[in-house]
């Protein structure tokens, strides 16, 4: 049965605590000095899809951001401060878009506008956006098939979206880094698949291309 209590749950805490310090009791002295994980993930908020879990990895590993179908959207400060701070502070060397197959939000742009959800609505207009673009693609599909290849389309366009800002287009002509790479993970079998990788050399189109 799942956790359903707050106080459940800081118990646990206690409990991993105890655990992890119980293996090695310089684990939460040595991470609290410093992080320098060498991953950027951005991933859906889908509680199926926790990033450290899927990929096997520590605290201190992966620096996480996580929205509502795992979207770069130019002008959400949130995304680009994080993107921002990773690059140019923790030097990462990869941003991993992680989106998944069965994707809640991704299901939902493909439907009409919900009157409860006014404000998800619009950040589920960018995905309407990529299923318009790419409609003839996606509307010769079955219903299931049309999904999952609008969850693999948005994931690439959100790895182009990364490309596009200045951000990244900066640290790629100065650093030769990081490489983008665009993952969807699979619900049913735990497992992912890679399916775009962008780095320093990929060609970026002439009305997005960044000068400094
Ligand atoms: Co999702």
């Amino acid at each position: 049965m799942y956790t359903d209590t707050p106080e459940k749950l800081l118990l646990e805490n206690k409990a991993w605590s105890q655990e992890v310090s119980a293996k090695d009791p310089d684990f939460f002295k040595n991470l609290a000095t410093d992080q320098c994980p060498n991953f950027l993930w951005i991933g859906c908020s889908d509680s199926r899809v926790p990033a450290e879990t899927v990929v096997n990895a520590q605290p201190g590993e992966i620096f996480v951001h996580r929205n509502i179908a795992n979207q770069v959207i130019a002008t959400d400060f949130n995304c680009l401060s994080v993107v921002q701070y990773a690059i140019a502070v923790l030097q990462v060397k990869h941003i991993i878009v992680c989106g998944h197959y069965g994707c809640g939000g991704v299901k939902a742009a493909l439907q009409q506008q919900k009157s409860n959800l006014l404000i998800t609505n619009k950040w589920l207009m960018h995905i309407k956006d990529i299923y318009r673009l790419h409609q003839d693609e996606l509307e010769v599909l079955e219903s299931e098939e049309k999904i999952d290849r609008l969850i693999e389309l948005n994931i690439i366009e959100q790895v182009y979206r990364l490309a596009y800002t200045s951000i990244v287009q900066s640290a790629w002509k100065h650093g030769h880094k990081p490489t983008v790479h665009g993952w969807v993970y699979g619900l049913e079998n735990g497992l992912i698949k890679e399916l775009i990788k962008l780095d320093h050399n990929s060609p970026i189109h002439k009305i997005y291309q960044y000068t400094d």
